[in-house]
C-alpha cells in the first residue's frame, strides 16, 4: 500500500492501549497518521504517547487554534481513511445518529473517505439492542467493522466485545484501501 493519511479516532476505553501498537504498526508502514482523542480516550491514553507515535500532537478540541477552518473540517480535507479504535457505545451512538456533539463524531460526518471502526466494550453492552441498532445502522451508512472479537474483557468476564487486534485492524484496513 502506497503512503497513506490516516485519522485514528480513540474512544474512552481500556482498548485505547492498544491503539497505541495500532498507531505504530500504521507509521512503519509509512502511512501518515493524525490522532483524534475523544475526552474519555484522554483517560486510558496518554497525549505524549500518540504525540511520539504520530511524531504530531493529538487532537480532541472541536476548537483547537492550529485549525482555522476548524479540526474536523481540515483532518477530513487529507484523510484517506478514518479507523475508530476503539469505538465505544457512546461513538457508534453518535455516529449512527450523526450527533456531532464532539471532534470525533464531527469528523465522522465531515469525512468522504472509507470508516472502519473496531468497537469494544462489554459482552452485556455489547447485547444491548440499542447497540446493534445502532451498529445496523451504521453498517447500512457504509461504514465496515472489525470484531469485536471474543475473549478476556477488562470486566473480569469472558465474552464478545474485545476490541480487535491491532493487526486484525491493520488487515481489514488494507482491505478496504
Ligand atoms: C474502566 C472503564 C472502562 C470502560 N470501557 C469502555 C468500553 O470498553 N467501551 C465503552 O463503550 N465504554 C467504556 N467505558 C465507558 C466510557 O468511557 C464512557 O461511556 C464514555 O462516555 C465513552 O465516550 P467516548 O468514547 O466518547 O469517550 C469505560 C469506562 C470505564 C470507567
Amino acid at each position: 500500500m502506497t503512503s497513506k493519511r490516516i485519522v485514528v479516532g480513540i474512544g474512552g476505553g481500556i482498548a485505547a492501549y492498544k491503539s497505541a501498537t495500532l498507531v505504530s504498526r500504521l507509521i512503519q508502514q509509512g502511512h501518515q497518521v493524525s490522532a483524534v482523542l475523544t475526552s474519555g480516550a484522554s483517560h486510558f491514553i496518554g497525549e505524549a504517547t500518540l504525540l511520539a507515535l504520530c511524531g504530531r500532537p493529538p487532537v480532541s478540541n472541536t476548537y483547537d487554534p492550529r485549525f482555522p477552518l476548524g479540526a474536523h473540517i481540515e483532518l477530513a480535507e487529507s484523510a484517506d481513511a478514518l479507523i475508530i479504535a476503539p469505538a465505544t457505545a457512546r461513538i457508534l451512538a453518535s455516529c449512527a445518529q450523526g450527533l456531532a456533539d464532539d471532534l470525533l463524531a464531527t469528523l465522522y460526518l465531515a469525512v468522504e473517505c472509507p470508516v472502519l471502526m473496531a468497537p469494544a466494550m462489554s459482552s452485556s453492552m455489547w447485547a444491548k439492542p440499542a447497540v446493534e441498532r445502532n451498529v445496523d445502522m451504521l453498517k447500512r451508512d457504509g461504514v465496515h467493522f472489525v470484531g469485536p472479537a471474543e475473549g478476556w474483557l477488562s470486566c473480569r468476564k469472558v465474552g464478545i466485545g474485545r476490541m480487535a487486534e491491532p493487526e486484525d485492524i491493520f488487515e481489514a484496513l488494507t482491505g478496504i484501501l
